[in-house]
């Protein structure tokens, strides 16, 4: 276990899924409390690197335990990686990581506003100081508004019932609070049909609103392409996924980017010979591994983890690569 008591998924093999060579440079887009960054320095050598970002102010505090000349941590967005990497003047990497998704120490902390279980501020959101809470948003919107982010980011049946409670009760007290949200949604689906029992009823609409909250989807699909364009020929890239929605798009992008530069589904239709197209800027490495049944008995997190890895080929990228790909 690191500080901070998150245990790291899939630890080793997103390791071995960077290749880790000892003098290389990596980056670690999602930090948390440091476990998989800690696992890559041990694999470094003098002469290697370490950038690490989050955008959550207590992974910044966690970084700091960290005071190995060869790591640097920038609190940020993942989506500003060039950025970072521009202003370290490192314009290519061996290895980028991102392990996605709430770390455990996230869920834990009630005034981070992330669980259903424990009262706390309707807040969700991973950097405080950006964009709006939870409450901010079931505050202003309508019942179209909440309903989409319910059905498309919480894939909840019940999403237009639970976004008219939503309005409905906003009428009379603010929802500010996670038990009172949690509360409102669970008498909703209880007098509805309640299919998957063995669920907690607001586990849909809260992994709804924290991706909205985070623009989670959004900050994966715009990164995706920059990421590979910063890596240098023979390079890793390992994504950890939680959830459907985001493995569908890393896969998608991983799919596209190792064709030949069919990556452009426009092309996809048209009678143009495979030969005639840039060759593929990826190599997909493996198939998608999961946790083994023994990492999923002690670290229930890890139930539905999945890693995909990716390798820089030695073709230059293709004009409006990142275009392309819906960037
Ligand atoms: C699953 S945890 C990572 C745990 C980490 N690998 C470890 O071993 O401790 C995901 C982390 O990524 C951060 N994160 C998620 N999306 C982010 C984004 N778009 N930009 C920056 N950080 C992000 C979260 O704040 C969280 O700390």
């Amino acid at each position: 276990m690191t500080d901070g008591d998150h245990v790291p998924v899939l630890l080793q093999e997103a390791v071995d899924a960077l290749a880790v060579r000892p003098d290389g440079i990596y980056v670690d887009a999602t930090f948390g409390r440091g476990g998989h960054s800690r696992a890559i320095l041990a694999a470094l050598g003098r002469a290697g690197r370490l950038v690490a970002l989050d955008r959550d102010p207590d992974a910044a505090s966690a970084a700091q335990h960290i005071t190995d000349p060869r790591f640097t941590f920038r609190r940020t967005w993942f989506s500003q990686v060039q950025a970072v990497l521009a202003e370290l003047s490192i314009s290519r990497v061996d290895g980028l990581l991102l392990d996605l998704g709430i770390s455990s120490p996230q869920i834990d902390d009630p005034q981070r506003g992330f669980s259903f279980r424990v009262d706390g501020p309707l807040d969700m959101r991973m950097d405080p100081t950006r964009g709006e809470s939870a409450a901010a948003f079931l505050a202003r919107a309508d019942v179209r508004e909440i309903t989409e982010v319910l059905r498309d980011y919480g894939e909840e049946r019940l999403a237009q019932s639970v976004a008219r409670a939503i309005v409905a009760a906003r009428a009379i007290a603010p929802i500010v609070r996670t038990r009172q949200l949690a509360a409102l949604v669970a008498q909703t689906i209880r007098t509805r049909s309640r299919s998957d029992r063995s669920q907690d009823p607001a586990t849909r609409t809260f992994q709804a609103l924290r991706i909205f909250v985070n623009r989670e989807l959004e900050e994966l699909a715009l990164t995706l392409p920059a990421l590979a364009s910063m890596l240098a020929t023979r390079g890793r890239l390992a994504v950890i996924s939680f959830h459907s929605l985001e493995d569908r798009i890393v896969k998608r992008f991983f799919a596209s980017a190792s064709k030949p530069f069919g990556g452009d589904p426009r092309l996809d239709r048209l009678p143009i010979r495979t030969a005639a197209l840039p060759p593929a800027p990826l190599a997909l490495v493996g198939r998608a591994i999961k946790p083994t049944e023994r990492e999923v008995a002690a670290n229930p997190r890890a139930r539905s983890a999945v890693l995909r890895i990716a390798e820089r080929t030695d073709h230059p990228l293709p004009a409006g690569f990142a275009k392309a790909l819906g960037a």
